[in-house]
């Protein structure tokens, strides 16, 4: 617990207006076809809708070390150009740590204007100054206002320079990003409270020992939710990765026992991945689940339903699944993929590696139809798979090309005699 001074403050409400007029009918009401300014990496567009609106709000979290600073000083650098400048205001690293990165990513940073300041009246200030395109904030936590009495990063702080900042973003129409750092933990004061005032809330994420990097939308009033960019973290900061499917299945090489490849829809984009599964006797008492990238309970269920359905005694066995590339899956349509990864391993038999399932499964032991399959079957014949496993269900106005077998199933166990014959 962390005790805090209630500062009454000069304004009552968060909600930002741009105009007092009275109200009026939609119809009436003209907008302006907002131009958005793309930015120079296309999977960055594709996570904000486009580009950054102007007057927009966007958030942009993830843990400490993940790589944020360094992906919006690139972005920041690449977009800004005599028409466009850019405001970089950091409060974490002096201009010369970021001057250093700068030519660790060699770019050329001629209008990037960078300030090492944390009080939020001077930052204010800047802006109103140099009137920049677009403003960058590393990171909303260490930025504080001397109104308030509370330490840089606490709930108060937060909220206060957070709303002085967009005010002036929606006020000058300059698109503002913000970077917020989250903790494992919950954090003192994470950018929660930001998450309501800010148009696009995004979340950049990945396995600090992996060079893969995800950036992935939670929110977004100007775009849709769910898109992710897939980017490479390298000694010359982040390379985009266009075709993610083919770089996860990149490090395949011949067919293991619990190795299968399952499709998945990532946003609008398919994505092909490899998951493995490890089936092992439990030596002590109790069976172990453990998994990378899968939804324990949902792990927990297709176990039960391969016990039940299937008779195999997966409860005297630890299980072990990965989807391989610290990518987090939270789709159902991997059921069955998950489940013939399993089998897989208990009967140390292959599945072919030319082959991807497809489907989600009941509690039953049926699969059911998945959404966008035609979309799963594309990406799959196009990254060179042979045989499609899809739900019965979804069989309607299927076409392939040829060579291309999409055998159908009804139940877990149909696929099963299916895929291991
Ligand atoms: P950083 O952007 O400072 O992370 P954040 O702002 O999210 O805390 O990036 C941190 C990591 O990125 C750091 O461990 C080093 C690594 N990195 C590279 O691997 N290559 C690079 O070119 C740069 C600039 C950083
Ligand atoms: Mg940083």
């Amino acid at each position: 617990m962390i005790e805090q001074k209630v500062t009454p403050t000069k304004h009552k409400s968060t909600v930002i207006h741009a105009s007092t007029a009275l109200p009026q009918p939609l119809n009436d009401v003209s907008f302006s076809n907002q131009e958005r300014i793309p930015t120079q990496s296309t999977e960055f567009n594709r996570v904000l809708g486009g580009g950054l609106v102007p007057g927009s709000v966007v958030l942009i979290g993830g843990d400490p070390g993940i790589g944020k600073s360094t992906l919006l000083l690139q972005e920041g650098i690449k977009i800004s150009s005599p028409e466009c400048t850019v405001l970089y205001v950091s409060g974490e690293e002096s201009p010369s740590q970021i001057k250093m990165r700068a030519n660790r990513l060699g770019l050329d940073a001629s209008h990037l204007y960078l300030a090492s300041e944390t009080n939020v009246q001077t930052i204010l200030d800047y802006i109103e100054k140099l009137n920049p395109n677009i403003t960058i904030i590393d990171s909303i936590q260490t930025i504080y206002s001397t109104e308030l009495e509370s330490a840089p990063g606490t709930v108060s702080q937060v909220r206060e320079c957070g709303y002085q900042l967009i005010t002036i973003s929606k006020r000058n129409q300059m698109p503002l990003v913000l970077i917020g750092h989250v903790t494992k933990e919950g954090a003192i004061a994470g950018p929660k409270v930001l998450e309501h005032m800010v148009d696009a809330l995004l979340f950049f994420e990945g396995d600090r020992d992996q060079v893969y990097r995800i950036l992935r939308t939670v929110k977004n009033r100007f775009g849709s939710t769910n898109e992710i960019g897939v980017f490479e973290m390298n000694e010359n900061g982040l390379t985009e990765v266009s075709n993610p499917s083919q770089m996860f299945l990149s490090h395949r090489n011949e067919a293991i026992p619990g190795s299968v490849v399952i499709c998945t829809m990532e946003g609008t984009r398919p994505l092909l991945l490899e998951i493995q599964a490890l089936v092992t006797p439990t030596s002590y008492g109790y069976p172990q689940r453990s998994s990378t990238g899968i939804d324990l309970k949902r792990l927990a269920m297709l176990l039960a339903v391969i016990e039940k359905r299937l008779g195999f005694r997966v409860g005297t066995h630890d299980v072990f699944i990965n989807a391989v590339g610290g990518i987090r899956i939270d789709e159902t349509a991997v059921d069955l993929g998950i489940v013939m990864a399993i089998i897989s391993s208990i009967k140390n038999e292959v599945i072919d590696n030319k082959t991807v399932i497809i489907g989600e499964v009941g509690l039953g032991g049926e699969v059911r139809a998945v959404p966008r399959i035609e979309k799963r079957i594309h990406e799959s014949q196009k990254l060179g798979f042979k045989t499609i496993v899809i739900p019965w269900a979804n069989q309607k106005n299927i076409k392939v090309m040829e060579g291309i077998k999409v055998p159908t199933v009804n139940k877990i166990s149909d696929s099963m005699e299916l895929i291991f014959t």
